[in-house]
């Protein structure tokens, strides 16, 4: 998603601008641009890395006021006249914009109409030339902002300079937009990370808000005109070290982050003793959860598959239907809410907006909807009101890894609270519990000796296609595999259910087509050795994750072993060996592993 960074105070404005735009690279872009006031205001823009816009900067590119933008592209192609800021005909309003604007199209005929030259594909153009209108028209910057935000339909957050105004108005709608508080200074992002290391206190601005930003204030107003009060909260420290370290990229980082991200998510909700688990912030007592009548989930991506991962755990436990449901189907779907159900929002970033748009639904419905989200703080997290925070840390890859793990051990934890609360007896929840709190001593113990990673980046790299299998909780396993190594490498990867390989997908296997097998030591295990020797029999070559010291081993080509642990518990595992494998190929491949092509690290668009 695009990405914005504002600076206004008593310094040079470029030098926090450009570290800003470099923080909010992981959001995924094609290109970049900044403006700053110096007398007049001095745009830059252009496609291609923030580290070119920076070395292409025109000398004495000062200013104490300035904005800046990361652009994935949306309306228009990537080319240097789409690329944000967008000015006004007379070059003295800056704007950049997050977001789609739905109506843009008739504000743009309107604009040509009235004589508008328009520079640009983009939607976000249209509302530089109609602010820059109402202010021909006399109306001061907020008002002139507020006017056209009242014309526009659709998703922002927005930053605008004027010139001859020491002061940045900001807008949101949709694209989150955050305010870091200084001294004689101020800060705004799209999200907290490029805030870390300058201030401890924001201001979190919510849907149909807008402020003017000046060194020494900050004043927030609604879109009808009315000026508020606006929250300041603590920025949460919560989230570590967010700056790559001696690693090659942020997926290796944040993939050996997994058994201490692991710690911090199960640290003080497990209750051995009494075989049991609280995850305090979902405010579900006993007596609420023996009533329930079922729970849904809702995910996109690899959070849909900590959720597939989580609804098996929960249905297992708590002997209570549970679903998991994609974001963007479930929320145009019409479902039926039961307001005593449970829903979880499962995402890392907080501001997925298919799921966004599920949590409100779900809302409109009479039902509560409870966050399992990484980012504190953030949309989802502030829409549900009530949830789980993960402490994953800092995610900077496009690539999930350590939040699919956080999720499925919260998702895990629900599962024995929701289940002791029902018939789970307090052995089994001893031996779950005591089990569960080892899990980030065998990641650990994993990552520490992977096996034959690099045979298996042989088998795959230059395959047409690749087939996951995996059966019961390793189902969603497999399809988390697969969208690794399609998204990193760009490698066509199908995941099926072991079972029901036999229906289809067995005809796409000749002669070495690699299958990746997710076999972990549970019920399923010689089932899934059946669809084994089917793909063999096809010529299929055998990529097995199994348990260590299991004989099973014997029908891979390839075997890659991992800890033992319950059955239960394997996917935080199993997926190990696949995001070493797609993180492995895709450097093989030569691509871009943590900014894969066409991909962004949070779809705040639907
Ligand atoms: C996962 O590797 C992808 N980057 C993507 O599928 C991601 O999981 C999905 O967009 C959901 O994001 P969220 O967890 O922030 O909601």
């Amino acid at each position: 998603m695009c990405g914005i960074i504002g600076y206004i105070g008593d310094k040079k404005a470029t030098p926090f601008l450009i570290d800003g735009l470099r923080r909010l690279e992981y959001r995924g872009y094609d290109s970049s641009g900044i403006a700053v006031i110096n007398g007049g205001i001095s745009v830059h823009k252009k496609t291609g890395k923030v580290s070119e816009l920076e070395s292409k900067l025109p000398k004495k590119f000062e200013g104490r006021c300035g904005i800046a933008h990361t652009r994935w592209a949306t309306h228009g192609g990537v080319t240097d006249a789409n690329a944000h800021p967008h000015c006004s005909s007379d070059g003295k309003i800056a704007l950049v914009h997050n977001g789609i604007i739905e109506n843009a199209r008739s504000l743009r005929n309107r604009l040509e109409k009235e004589g508008v030259k328009l520079r640009s594909d983009t939607d976000s153009e249209a509302l530089v030339h109609l602010i820059h209108r109402e202010v021909e028209n006399g109306a001061k910057p907020l008002t002139a902002v507020r006017r056209t935000l009242k014309r526009a339909r659709g998703t922002w957050g927005i930053c605008v300079v004027f010139e001859g105004h020491d002061m940045i108005i900001c807008a949101r709608n949709g694209s989150p937009l955050v305010i870091g508080i200084g001294e004689g200074e101020n800060w705004i992002a799209s999200d907290t990370l490029p805030l870390q290391s300058l201030t401890q206190q924001v201001i979190r601005l919510d849907d149909g808000d807008l402020a003017i930003v000046t060194s020494d204030s900050i004043q927030t107003s609604r879109l009808d005109g009315r000026f508020t009060d606006s929250e300041v909260t603590p920025l949460d420290d919560d989230w570590g070290e967010a700056e790559l370290g001696d690693y090659p990229h942020f997926m290796l980082k944040e993939i050996h982050e997994q058994p201490e991200a692991l710690r911090q998510c199960l640290t003080g909700r497990l209750d051995i003793k009494d075989g049991n688990a609280r995850l305090g912030g979902l405010g579900l007592s006993s007596k609420k959860l023996q009533k329930i009548p079922h729970v849904r989930l809702l995910g996109c991506g690899t959070a849909l598959h900590a959720a597939q991962v989580g609804r098996l755990v929960i249905e297992e436990l708590a002997r209570v239907p549970a679903l998991a449901h994609v974001s963007s189907e479930f929320r145009h779907n019409n479902p039926v809410i039961e307001t005593d159900a449970i829903h979880f929002a499962v995402s890392q970033s907080g501001e997925t907006a298919d799921t966004l748009a599920a949590v409100k639904e779900i809302q409109l419905k009479g039902g509560e909807v409870r966050g399992v989200i990484n980012v504190v703080g953030s949309t989802i997290a502030r829409q549900c009101g009530k949830g789980c925070y993960i402490h994953s840390g800092p995610e900077q890859s496009v690539a999930s890894t350590k939040a699919f793990s956080n999720m499925v051990a919260a998702l895990s934890m629900f599962g024995i609270q929701i289940g002791r609360a029902r018939s789970l007896s307090r052995e089994k929840g001893k031996r779950l519990t005591t089990s569960l709190q080892k899990v980030p001593q065998l990641v650990d113990q994993y990552l520490s000796n992977p096996g034959p990673i690099d045979k298996v980046v042989k088998a795959v790299k230059n395959a047409k296609s690749v087939l996951f299998l995996g059966r019961g909780i390793s189902a969603p396993v497999a399809r988390e595999g697969a969208l690794k190594l399609m998204e990193i490498a760009y490698i066509p990867c199908l995941a099926y259910p072991a079972g029901e390989m036999k229906h289809g997908p067995i005809a796409l296997l000749e002669e070495g087509s690699p299958v990746i097998v997710v076999a972990p030591n549970d019920s399923l295990k010689d089932k899934t050795v059946s669809s084994i020797h089917e793909c063999r029999a096809r010529g299929a070559k055998i990529i097995l994750i199994h348990e260590e010291g299991d004989s099973i081993a014997e029908e891979a080509d390839i075997s890659i072993p991992v800890p033992s642990t319950d059955p239960m518990f394997s996917p935080m595992l199993t997926v190990l060996p696949m995001q070493l494998i797609a993180y492995q190929t895709a450097l093989a491949l030569d691509c871009d592993v943590d900014r894969p092509r066409n991909l962004a690290k949070s779809v705040t668009v639907e």
